[in-house]
């Protein structure tokens, strides 16, 4: 496809005060998140939960502009009939779709991983994109240990993202291309930094190797942040200030947006981090949201699978999708938090 019309669609995804709805789990992440709220992961409940999420209309109208699916959720229906996917483009919002078949050991390097998800790709992507996938998401996990991440690693992820991105806009999906540092270890926020900038290093050069068209896709990176488990965690501001500092130094200007994973942070340093980063301003690219665990962990506890529940569960998630839409134009406060 041209790149003009990627383009189109790319910067749509991350138009101005709106961001991604991360709600790709696969059945075995759903289930867990199911389980911490007592709910069986059946394909009812999986839809029940979907659709109170794409029903939530004035939310998913103003903050999302597009929602990454399963491929369980892209071919299927509302309780009425509807395909989900359209109630998503009857909000004016991008169905995507995760085209990843997840991360694997990879060969000589214990403990980590690549992920893998190429084999017959193209053919998937032909079929998704008549489902109405517009843009695609494949997520490589580099993980920060004693001499990890190696070079073999990162270079096998970005190759495979590389090949991945340029398979998607082939096929007139633009993709969302995910290099996920994890935060789940002990190292401090530099250690973070320096992995991360080599990461989408290596990345960007790979995608120069395929071709890629950078007009034609969006980042999704993780935050320039402390492991959960280090005894010195990052001010908000440094971790705006570092984040910002390392894209800077590594996504080309014709890049048109990035959206953050949440990867493990709450739901309100999440959107702490993404305003502070949007107020210090002067950014080449938009910085927005593609959340998963920070969007939905407040309406999945309030839903708790009850029918009666579900008006409550839909106020949580335009809370949160409202916090992080004025986030990503640096007008969120602790304030407008609390007075919610
Ligand atoms: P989190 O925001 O929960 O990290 O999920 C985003 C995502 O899509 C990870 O691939």
């Amino acid at each position: 496809m041209a790149t003009d019309e990627l383009n189109a669609i790319a910067r749509k995804m991350v138009a101005k005060g709106k961001g991604i709805l991360a709600a790709d789990e696969s059945s075995g992440t759903i289930k867990k998140r199911f389980d911490k709220i007592g709910v069986a992961s059946t394909f009812e409940n999986r839809r029940d939960y979907r659709e109170l999420l794409f029903r939530t209309g004035e939310a998913m109208r103003s903050h999302i502009s597009g929602v990454i699916l399963y491929d369980e959720t892209i071919r299927q229906d509302a309780a009425d009939g509807t395909p989900l996917v359209k109630l998503i483009e009857a909000a004016g919002s991008v169905p995507g779709i995760k085209v990843d078949a997840g991360a694997k050991p990879l060969a000589g390097c214990p403990g980590e991983t690549v992920t893998e998800g190429l084999d017959g790709l193209r053919e998937r992507l032909e079929e998704y994109h008549k489902l109405g996938a517009r843009f695609a998401k494949w997520r490589a996990v580099i993980d920060i240990g004693a001499n990890m991440p190696s070079y073999n690693c990162l270079n096998a992820n970005a190759h495979a993202l590389a090949r991945y991105a340029a398979l998607c806009q082939e096929a007139g999906i633009v993709p969302i291309v995910e290099p996920e540092v994890l935060m789940d270890g002990a190292h401090d926020i530099d250690t973070c930094y320096t992995v991360t900038e080599f990461t989408l290093k290596e990345t960007f050069q790979q995608l120069y190797y395929a071709k890629v068209a950078l007009e034609g896709m969006v980042l999704k990176p993780n935050m320039v942040i402390a492991g959960k488990k280090s005894p010195k965690q990052a001010s908000v501001s440094e971790v705006a200030e570092k984040t910002v500092r390392c894209l800077k130094a590594c996504v080309p200007s014709a890049v048109p947006g990035v959206a953050f994973l949440s990867g493990g942070q709450s739901d309100e340093e999440a959107t702490a981090h993404l305003d502070a980063m949007n107020k210090i301003g002067g950014l080449p690219w938009a910085l927005t949201f593609s959340y998963g665990r920070a969007l939905q962990a407040a309406p999945q506890s309030a839903w708790a699978g009850k029918t009666e529940n579900v008006a409550a569960a839909q106020k949580a998630f335009a809370h949160r999708a409202r916090m992080n839409g004025l986030a990503a134009v640096g007008e969120w406060s602790k304030a407008l938090e609390r007075a919610a």
